[in-house]
């Protein structure tokens, strides 16, 4: 199973994924330079990513602590989402997001 993520220059990165995890752990785990700085305590907002569409709609609903944590972030999207708060399975193995500006060191 993977996930894959584009950087800040828009390279593509294809990460193993591991089922429990977080996106965030498993970007951060990959090396790839996410803040993250509450270390997923939903309480930053700096693990911002935008979803790819298809994929944002298969997403579990956002809660209510992630929907006040991103409206703190700096530029929010249609499809962004705190990657700390989505955990992985299966159903989403191929996963696409893209880091967003305000959540790369
Ligand atoms: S790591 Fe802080 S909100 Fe996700």
């Amino acid at each position: 199973m993977k996930i894959l993520v584009t950087d800040g220059h828009g390279v593509e990165h294809e990460i193993e994924a591991t089922d429990g995890w977080t996106v965030m752990e498993m970007i951060r785990d990959a090396g790839l330079p996410i803040k993250a700085e509450c270390g997923g305590s939903c309480v930053c907002a700096t693990c911002h990513v935008i979803v790819e569409a298809d994929w944002f709609a298969k997403l579990p609903e956002k809660t209510e602590e992630e929907v006040d944590m991103l409206d703190l972030a700096l530029e929010v999207f249609d499809t962004s989402r705190l990657s700390c708060q989505i955990e992985f399975d299966p159903s989403l193995d191929g996963l696409k997001v893209t880091l967003a500006p305000d959540a790369i060191m």
